[in-house]
């Protein structure tokens, strides 16, 4: 089954939109870690919905209590199980949908696969799986922190619809994404996403766009040839998040238009270390870092679920008209930002220990 992710630090995340609550088990963490609710509270109120006028209305305050794992404020080494309840489900929002498929949501493949599934809010579905992934995300980060004094992963909104955001990818802060509701770093583009998302969801419609995450402080030699290569294992962590259509790392697709002799990154010594003169390799050389700044970017789809009325089937093969009711993201990637994060810190967090593991030196 596809609920477990990362094979030293592990987590598996339960739970439905509208069933009694979601979270994680993680599995693999290390003891004496300090951990408390407030450093996972901290990005789950990143992510929850309600948080401003670009957001869903659904009110969740998805306050989290750590069941097991911990004491006395520190990781134990046995399995962490972090739960948030559901509070604000409307099942009733849904009945619509009981029948009908919405057009690009999960409703038809879920049905075509499991002959069963829970309708109320996307089921299994819904973005409220991630609370799961983005509470395990802050327990990686930590992790992280300990391992690496210069860790960082920053994620931000770069693009919304046609609205391109100028940013610096190099000096880009955790602070300036949390500047504005958006969260994308350049304030006029920052503008102009609110106003396009608040005029598409005024015309019962959405819109997607990209997000951009660094990842800095990671050192050299990270990452498990040949199929846990460290691209590989962050490309399927970013597909597996809800509403992704694309992942490219470094200078990813436009690498297309380049020659060897513009694309290659040149070594240097700096500083009494070899270094990469540029960063056409996003950080990441066959599978493995190489000291240099991690980036990617990931492609969100318009949200599926829209007002606007469109063509579609019912489970008794009826063609129908459905204009979705409930509430919904008019678009998704405010939200996911720190989702990009979290996925970023588990996929690192894995490698990182599957490093130490193999490795005496950096213990
Ligand atoms: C933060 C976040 C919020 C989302 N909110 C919604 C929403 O309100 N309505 C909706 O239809 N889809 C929403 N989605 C996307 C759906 O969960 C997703 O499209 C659906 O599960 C189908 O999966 P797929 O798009 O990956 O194929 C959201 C995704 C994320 C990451």
């Amino acid at each position: 089954m596809g609920n477990t992710f990362g094979r030293l630090f592990r987590v598996t995340t339960f739970g439905e939109s509208h069933g009694g609550g979601v979270g994680v088990v993680i599995d693999g963490c290390p003891p004496n870690i300090e951990l408390s609710e407030v450093d996972i509270q901290y990005e789950l109120d990143r992510r929850r919905p309600a948080q401003s006028k670009v957001t869903t209305e659904r009110k969740e305050k998805d306050r989290c209590e750590i069941l097991s794992g911990l004491f006395e404020g520190k990781t134990l080494g046995t399995p962490i199980a972090i739960q948030v309840r559901n509070k604000d489900a409307r099942p009733e929002d849904y009945v619509e949908i009981a029948e009908k498929f919405r057009p690009s949501h999960a409703d038809f493949t879920y049905e075509a696969k499991y002959g069963i599934r829970n309708w109320q809010g996307g089921g299994r579905a819904s973005a409220r799986e991630t609370i799961g992934r983005v509470a395990a995300g802050a327990v990686a980060k930590k992790i992280l922190s300990a391992l690496y004094s210069k860790f960082a992963v920053v994620a931000y909104v770069a693009q919304i619809h046609d609205v391109v955001a100028k940013i610096n990818r190099s000096t880009v802060k955790g602070s300036d994404v949390e500047k504005n509701i958006v969260r994308c770093p350049d304030p006029a583009a920052a503008k102009k996403m609110v106003a396009r998302i608040e005029q598409v969801r005024d015309q019962g419609d959405s819109v997607g766009g990209v997000i951009e995450c660094v990842v800095r402080g990671i050192p050299p030699g990270i990452g498990e040839p040949v199929f846990d290569k460290l691209e590989a294992d962050l490309a399927k962590a970013m597909l597996s998040i809800p509403a992704t259509k694309g992942f490219e790392i470094g200078s990813g697709f436009s690498a297309t238009r380049l020659r060897g002799s513009q694309h290659n990154d040149p070594f240097e010594m700096r500083g009494g270390k070899i270094r990469a003169a540029t960063n056409n390799s996003g950080g990441v050389q066959g599978g493995i870092s190489n000291g240099e700044e991690i980036y990617f970017r990931v492609a969100f789809k318009p949200t599926a679920t829209i007002a606007h009325e469109q063509q579609t089937v019912t489970s008794l093969h009826q063609r129908t008209r459905l204009a979705a009711r409930g509430r919904h993201d008019p678009c998704v990637l405010p939200r996911a930002v720190p989702i990009v994060e979290a996925m970023a810190a588990l996929v690192l967090g894995d490698h990182a220990l599957r490093q130490r593991a193999i490795d005496g030196r950096s213990q």
